[in-house]
């Protein structure tokens, strides 16, 4: 009987195999100890990987993420698209977008992305708006910052994803930042959680999206967009 949780050796098998470390995320994972930046809030290289899966799968040529940190997730999305596909990559930070620029540039993918400094809240609507006015929707998109406010990015996502486009969040399950909070606890009072609770349910009862969440590292949540 195959029961109990996957032994982690066995998922750091399938991690080293299907996404050994390069030497991109070797030197992106060693900007944040010289930069003073937070270690491992980065994606893992089996979400990465998965990523790339799902962004080939559906063509995706255009994509949007919020949250560049050092560039690992802009990376991994980047690297999924064909030439001339461009990854939009929302940062608050100017110094870490700066970090995340150099990193990516090494890497071969800088062309490729576009960082653009702001509060992701603050920019959904010039995003909207810029895909109502040249009709250039996105294939994919990336939540991994602003946790209180995914349920309405969620809600945005509708008007600037193609119908077949994906989106993803990260942190739906697990953070390290709850504080010893947790998701299933009703007496969790953190608004983060409480704004993921209610993400993860709308994505769920959605009647234009089809999701689940994937338990990889923090728990990502994916759900395609019927339109
Ligand atoms: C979890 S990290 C992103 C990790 C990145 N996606 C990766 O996999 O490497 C969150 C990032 O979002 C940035 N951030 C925090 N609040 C933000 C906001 N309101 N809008 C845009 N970026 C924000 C932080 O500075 C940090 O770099």
């Amino acid at each position: 009987m195959l029961t109990g949780p996957i032994p982690l050796e066995l998922l750091d098998y399938v991690r080293d195999l299907f996404a050994p470390e390069d030497e991109p995320l070797k030197a992106m994972t060693e900007s944040l100890r010289q930069n003073s930046m937070p270690e491992g809030w980065e994606i893992s290289r089996d979400v990465g990987q998965f990523f790339l899966l799902v962004c080939r799968l559906i063509g995706a040529k255009r994509v949007v993420e919020f949250g560049t940190l050092a560039g690992h997730s802009a990376y991994w999305l980047a690297k999924s698209l064909p030439e001339g596909g461009k990854v939009i990559s929302i940062e608050l930070n100017p110094e870490w977008a700066k970090v995340a620029q150099a990193n990516l540039e090494r890497a071969g993918v800088g062309h490729k992305v576009e960082i653009r400094l702001g509060k992701a809240q603050e920019m959904t609507e010039a995003l909207a708006e810029e895909v109502e006015r040249t009709g250039l929707k996105y294939d994919a998109i990336f939540l991994d910052a602003a946790k209180a406010h995914y349920p309405e990015f969620l809600v945005w996502s509708e008007r600037v994803l193609r119908p077949g486009g994906v989106l993803f969040a990260d942190n739906v399950l697990r953070a390290d930042s709850w504080q010893g909070q947790t998701l299933l606890d009703p007496a969790s009072d953190d608004p983060r959680i409480l704004a993921i609770r209610k993400f993860n349910a709308m994505l769920a009862e959605h009647p234009r999206f089809t999701g689940t969440i994937v338990p990889l590292r923090a728990g990502v949540a994916m759900g395609v967009y019927h339109g």
